[in-house]
């Protein structure tokens, strides 16, 4: 056995998959990556995720208790580096990244129209948000794309090209996507 440095070890317990999370607090929508949740509840579906209080989407998240989490397919794997890799408090970045947000039903953030699943949620406890920031959310409406999905769309799969690390993940990504042909 090797040590592995202890900044290293939430790449072996980082659930999967890799998701966009959107907000929209004072008009402005923004769109951020997500790896850092899990599901805590079947019924209702309730999911708890880190949002760091460095990102701009943290004020938007704690302030409108609103979000959704979109799941996107390996298509999109460069956009959703990119979602990671930049931040909505400097551009908007549904306009610079080119996903297209719709308009969500019971929520004020918008829908991903580019990812295959679409989840409305509201912030039901922010009891670990000073100390973690870790909210938990209640899953209150879900959408899927009806269109056909391949296996090898599904983020379990293609994770593993994506998951773990921030500012050097364009290079990670890029490399998979080449090596995966
Ligand atoms: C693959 C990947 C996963 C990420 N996971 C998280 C996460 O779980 N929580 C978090 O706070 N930031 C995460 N980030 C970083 C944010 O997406 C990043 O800081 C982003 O620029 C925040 O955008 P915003 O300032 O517009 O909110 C991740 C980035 C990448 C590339």
């Amino acid at each position: 056995m090797k040590e592995l440095p202890l900044s290293e070890v939430y790449r072996l317990i980082e659930p999967g998959p890799v998701v966009l999370l959107t907000t929209r607090a004072r008009g402005r929508a923004n769109v951020m990556t997500m790896s850092w949740h899990t599901m805590v509840e079947f019924t209702p579906p309730t999911i708890a995720c880190v949002v760091s209080s460095g990102d701009f989407s943290f004020a938007a998240l704690r302030d409108t208790k609103e979000c959704v989490i979109a799941i996107p397919a390996v298509g999109l794997a460069e956009k959703v580096v990119k979602a990671g890799n930049c931040s909505g408090r400097d551009r908007d970045k549904f306009a610079t990244i080119w996903l297209t947000p719709l308009p969500a039903e019971h929520v004020a953030a918008p829908l991903v129209t580019e990812c295959f699943a679409n989840l409305e949620c509201r912030v039901v406890d922010t009891r670990l948000v000073n100390k973690y920031n870790l909210f938990v959310l209640e899953v209150v409406k879900a959408w899927v794309d009806p269109g056909p999905a391949k296996a090898e769309d599904h983020p379990p799969y293609w994770k593993g090209s994506i998951r773990g690390g921030r500012r050097d993940h364009p290079f990670r990504v890029a490399n998979a996507l080449r090596s995966a042909g």
